[in-house]
């Protein structure tokens, strides 16, 4: 009966898509990198533990004029900067230890060929026409900006701008500013944070412009078919990973994860939510739809062509200054984790601030907080308990002398997941560590253990209480720590209680700083 259970529940098992951005090789992976990615390692890892199927994606971005010039600059080809810079990235993904099912370049002919794919049917389905370009261009940010959106003739961003004139090909980004705005107002978290749709929401409103998606004055990208002369706009062929990745039309992967798929989240920074949410979802459409189709589309055909969720996260400064190469001050994810251990890192990130909201990384905040949490808090209740177990129980679990119930964690923080509310998931849980913490003090088992019989049956039951909540935090932060959570896993034999399973005295979870 179990199995036939189990059986059904693979089979209508949900799919869910996890994307983290594909990465610039111009430059060494810092803490934003090392923070977008673990978003995504979280998210995937609890829709894993949901019994969801999953396929988290991730990868580097490598075409463009920003890396052409890095590796002008830096007397390289660009083949060899991306080669040298991508494997970085891939091993930074090792190091934090994130389940990515793939991970892509789009250097590869395997995404290559699919963008050249995807703007055919672009230009087959009457999107794209020719013209000439005049506007204020930022390599840095790979976009033109009008003159209207320049502070103190910069772009918004702060990146120099320069004038640029050029025949390119446009894509008529214009014509979808109606089907856009319908997609922000009636698809259900289409933008996550909510605070964050306004930002795109009045950007459509402001009116579209064609969007030029095309170069000429280098060459370091995707042809355009049929004219040689021409790269296609980094962006196009950026955001394309999302489909190549699953090897497009027609592929297993392409089916399951994104035409079947209703849960396909995109995990972007707060800086790249325009190119997500608006160039994406028309390029999207743009390739099922000839205008005329389109207008004709239902909402239903509309929203399930384009993601499920684009969720905008913040940004890291360093003790409260914005990093940068210049002041010196960037986070290198590898040096912290180096110092204090992967998990600690990805706690910490998570921990403190507001997933959506920017923070402040300051390594008195991270001792303060991980100790507190970590070492103090979950690391001390395991230790606590299992020394119990060890020395009065010979390291069995005691049975308990009727049916305990213990409060669902996992459901209380379920809602939390599922909205990303990875803080306030974090805080129920440590909240729930420190009231296991108080009852091991209120009903002290040292002393009930000397109490004669009953005395040990009352510290028997205290000790199987404290064991079954420890395999519920363990359980619940396992998304955020997988590596400590399965050394508690492998203290207790598994993830449940047996008492026939001899405990191992545990070694330290988490070092105090
Ligand atoms: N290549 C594009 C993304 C293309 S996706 C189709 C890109 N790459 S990036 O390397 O510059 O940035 C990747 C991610 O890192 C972005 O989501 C960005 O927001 C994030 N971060 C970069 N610096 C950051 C912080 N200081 N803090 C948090 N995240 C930041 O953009």
């Amino acid at each position: 009966m179990k199995n036939e259970k189990m059986k059904n529940k693979k089979n209508n098992a949900k799919t869910t898509y996890i994307t983290s951005p594909i990465y610039y090789v111009n430059a060494q992976p810092h803490i934003g990198h090392a923070y977008t990615s673990l978003a995504c390692d979280i998210a995937a890892r609890w829709a894993k533990m949901c019994g969801d199927e999953v396929f988290f994606a991730t990868g580097t971005d490598e075409f463009g004029q920003k890396i052409e010039k890095t590796a002008r600059d830096t007397n390289k080809t660009p083949q060899a900067l991306c080669d040298e810079f991508s494997s970085h990235f891939q091993a930074l993904g090792e190091k934090l230890n994130i389940c990515n099912n793939d991970f892509i370049r789009t250097t590869q002919d395997r995404h290559k060929t699919q963008v050249q794919k995807l703007w055919t049917k672009l230009f087959n389905n009457g999107w794209i026409y020719k013209g000439k370009y005049e506007g204020w261009y930022a390599i840095r940010d790979e976009a033109f900006y009008d003159e209207k959106e320049l502070i103190n003739g910069k772009a918004p961003t702060g990146a120099e701008v320069e004038w640029k004139s050029e025949e390119c090909y446009f894509f008529k980004l214009s014509k979808f500013g109606a089907i856009l705005e319908k997609i922000y107002l009636e698809k259900t978290n289409f933008v996550l944070p909510k605070t964050r749709l306004n930002e795109v929401l009045s950007f459509v409103r402001g009116g579209l412009s064609d969007l030029c998606i095309s170069r000429t004055n280098f060459n370091w990208g995707v042809g355009v078919p049929n004219n040689e002369k021409h790269v296609i706009y980094v962006w196009l062929d950026a955001l394309t990973n999302y489909i190549s990745i699953l090897g497009y039309e027609g592929a297993d992967n392409y089916n399951k994860f994104w035409v079947n798929c209703k849960n396909r989240i995109h995990f972007v920074g707060k800086d790249i939510l325009r190119f997500h949410a608006v160039y994406w979802p028309a390029f999207l459409l743009g390739s099922f739809y000839n205008e005329d189709s389109l207008a004709n589309a239902t909402s239903e055909e509309i929203f399930a062509k384009v993601p499920d969720t684009i969720f905008a996260h913040g940004w890291w400064t360093k003790d409260g200054e914005k990093m940068s190469k210049s002041l010196g001050n960037v986070v290198d994810p590898n040096e912290v984790m180096e110092k204090y251990g992967l998990d600690k890192f990805r706690y910490f990130l998570f921990a403190t601030n507001p997933f959506g909201n920017d923070g402040n990384f300051s390594e008195a905040d991270f001792i303060a907080k991980t100790n507190a949490d970590l070492v103090n808090n979950f690391g001390n209740l395991v230790q606590r308990t299992l020394t119990i177990v060890a020395k009065n129980f010979d390291g069995y679990i005691p049975k308990p002398s009727t049916e305990m119930e213990t409060d669902n964690l996992f459901e209380k923080i379920t809602p939390f997941m599922t909205q990303f509310a990875y803080d306030k998931a974090i805080g129920e849980i440590i909240k729930y560590c420190s009231t296991a913490n108080e009852f091991i003090d209120k009903s002290a088992p040292w002393k009930l253990i000397k109490q004669g019989e009953d005395g040990k049956q009352q510290a028997g039951d205290v000790i199987y209480t404290l064991c079954e909540n420890i395999l519920q935090i363990a359980t619940c932060l396992e998304a955020f720590i997988p590596d400590s959570v399965q050394k508690v896993f492998e203290v207790f034999g598994g993830r449940a209680i047996s008492h026939s399973q001899k405990i191992n005295q545990p070694q330290i979870l988490f070092e105090r700083v």
